[in-house]
């Protein structure tokens, strides 16, 4: 029941963006700024609701800012990846406001956090939202992510979940190669004109190859996944100002690849191949072939990563280290709010430690959000 509840609750958040700045959401984010940091909120507020008497809206500082991101990841309910949120390198470009900049923005982006393999959390900035001026945004959902070609029977080539993102980079003028794995490029919307499609140089995007560690004809599923998950399409929420162009990574950890993206049924669908090739009997589900695939899958995109000398984590590691930040969140008088349907991993949930509880579910600001009227 609880589930369905948390399910059906929509996750649109109303847009801040546009209007007057709310002055309280202001105040309650300077208060928390000066709480943690130190200093005294009462003067940086009379600044604040000066500007925001005059302009509508006011201006971060610099550590302002850092600090809304690295909280912003703090609060995300549905990130096991916590731990390390003080860590968090933020890229300030608030003054990248053409589709253009942000385009080139975003590729020193990957380059930066992508480090040769030893990923590094990195978020980029860039222009807000102004009660007079649109900013632009990204329409991927990730700087990365590959296409889904449709074909005339009605299949999907690529990831079908990109399918969507495929048509529109295509009525742009994009062409793809047409296999299972082509790079989509950017399709960034300025504030006001049209889009602008940007294709990633390749330096930028570094790809896996999967292989097994005991099975050579893995290699020849040919399967490859790119080393940065970094989401461009959720908006940057701090103190009542809206950075709709805020696209931030992390790594991954191994379900993600091994357990959804090649595993689910609307994705690459992997496991029946998978199980053929392991010679399973996939006649009756009684054999758990399907389990079974997805264990091995999981074996080989961990084992591939660590080959490539690229930052991954396991669910089981990762599970141990969000208690202890919960932990450490408590001991610092703080609630540490989680969505349990996303916190416990899609493979061997109850065999990892996050299972065996219930969290708090409060939605705490500054946030990353996704906004109805993207
Ligand atoms: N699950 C998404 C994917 O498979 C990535 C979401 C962010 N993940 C992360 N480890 N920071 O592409």
């Amino acid at each position: 029941m609880r589930t369905w509840i948390r399910v059906l609750r929509p996750v649109h958040r109303r847009s801040a963006a546009r209007k007057a700045v709310d002055l309280r959401e202001a105040e309650s984010f300077i208060r928390l700024y000066c709480r943690e940091n130190g200093g005294s909120p009462e003067a940086r507020l009379r600044e604040v609701v000066k500007e925001v008497a005059v302009h509508g809206t006011y201006t971060h500082t610099p550590e302002e800012l850092a600090f809304g991101a690295r909280v912003a990841w703090r609060n995300s309910n549905r990130c096991i990846g916590r731990l390390y949120w003080r860590s968090l390198r933020v890229r300030d470009r608030r003054r990248v406001t053409t589709a253009e900049g942000v385009a080139l923005e975003c590729v020193q982006h990957l380059r930066e956090a992508t480090n040769d393999g030893k990923i590094r959390p990195t978020i980029t900035v860039f222009a807000p939202d102004l009660p007079w001026r649109r900013a632009p945004r990204i329409l991927n959902e990730q700087l990365i992510r590959y296409a889904g070609h449709r074909m005339d029977d009605g299949t999907i080539v690529g990831d079908p979940r990109n399918a969507d993102l495929t048509d529109v980079a295509a009525k742009l003028g994009w062409e793809g190669r047409g296999t299972r794995f082509d790079v989509l490029p950017l399709v960034i919307h300025p504030g006001r004109g049209k889009p602008l499609l940007c294709n990633l140089p390749g330096d930028a995007v570094l790809e896996v190859p999967i292989v097994h560690p005991e099975y050579e004809w893995f290699a020849e599923l040919g399967l490859r996944w790119h080393a940065v998950p970094a989401i461009s399409d959720m908006c940057l929420e701090i103190g009542g100002i809206c950075y709709p162009c805020a696209p931030f990574n992390g790594w991954y950890m191994g379900t993600e690849i091994g357990a959804r993206n090649f595993a689910d049924a609307d994705r690459y669908a992997m496991l029946p191949e998978v199980a053929r090739r392991l010679g399973l009997d996939t006649s009756t589900e009684r054999t758990l072939w399907r389990d079974h695939a997805l264990v091995e899958l999981n074996v080989a995109v961990l084992h591939s990563f660590e080959r490539a000398g690229v930052t991954m984590t396991d669910h089981h590691t990762e599970s141990r280290r969000f208690l202890k930040h919960l932990e450490k969140e408590e001991r610092a008088g703080r609630v540490c709010p989680a969505d349990w349907s996303w916190i416990v991993p899609p493979l061997s949930g109850a065999a990892t430690p996050v299972f065996h509880r219930y969290y708090d579910e409060s939605e705490l600001s500054p946030a990353y959000v996704r906004h109805a009227d993207k």
